[in-house]
């Protein structure tokens, strides 16, 4: 289904979303400069991309793989790999899978996933899941990976998020266009969502704060 607006509009997530810009710009600029805890950063990031990939493929175990499903999948999956490089060459070193020593708030992230995860399959049920998880979670993609980039151009790390922008930017239309119909829906879980993103991001910042007390 095509749509006359944009999922942004249709969601309200950027308005809802607007007081949250300065914080998680002033948490990326601290991250960027610190590369421990940049390389935590995105090896969080890659384990959420991997989350994102695993989901896809466990909600679609009993149907009929598509092109464009698998399409999606894997570009989550390299999406992981992609992180986790990034992760490792700031780290200066292997960091194997994800852990608490190794990965930045891994619980409230894990969590954060897995509780938007059971609140959107218990609105909308398990056979619509994979489309409204997507839709919502790219939603948050794109708003993410486009707050970074610009904070990452001024910064002294080169790494590019473009080529993977325009991946999630992609995504964001094609499940928009599967399931993005009822705006009503699409407004009520966004809003739900950024409720679980707001803890997420409170877990952030005290990791920042308590890591800059304890340095
Ligand atoms: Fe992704
Ligand atoms: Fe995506």
């Amino acid at each position: 289904m095509k749509h006359s607006i944009s999922p942004w509009t249709a969601s309200g997530m950027k308005d809802n979303n607007a007081q949250f810009e300065p914080r998680i710009r002033s948490f990326l600029e601290n991250i960027v400069e610190d590369k421990p805890r940049h390389a935590l950063f995105l090896n969080m990031l890659s384990m959420l991309e991997h989350l994102g990939s695993r989901k896809i493929m466990l909600s679609q175990m009993n149907r009929v793989m598509s092109q464009g499903t698998l399409q999606h999948l894997s570009e989550e999956a390299r999406h992981a790999y992609f992180f986790k490089r990034h992760a490792e060459r700031v780290a200066g070193k292997t960091l194997h899978g994800w852990n608490d020593e190794n990965t930045m708030a891994r619980l409230p992230a894990a969590m954060y996933f897995g509780r938007l995860d059971a609140a959107i399959t218990r609105k909308v049920g398990a056979d619509n899941a994979y489309g409204w998880v997507s839709l919502i979670i790219e939603l948050r993609a794109c708003w993410l990976y486009a707050i970074y980039q610009d904070v990452l151009e001024k910064s002294s790390d080169h790494m590019s998020l473009k080529s993977l922008l325009a991946e999630e930017d992609r995504h964001l239309t094609e499940m928009f266009d599967i399931c993005g119909g009822d705006h009503y829906i699409l407004k009520d879980l966004s809003a739900h969502e950024t409720k679980l993103f707001e803890k997420l991001l409170e877990h952030l910042e005290k990791h920042l704060v308590n890591n800059k007390k304890a340095a």
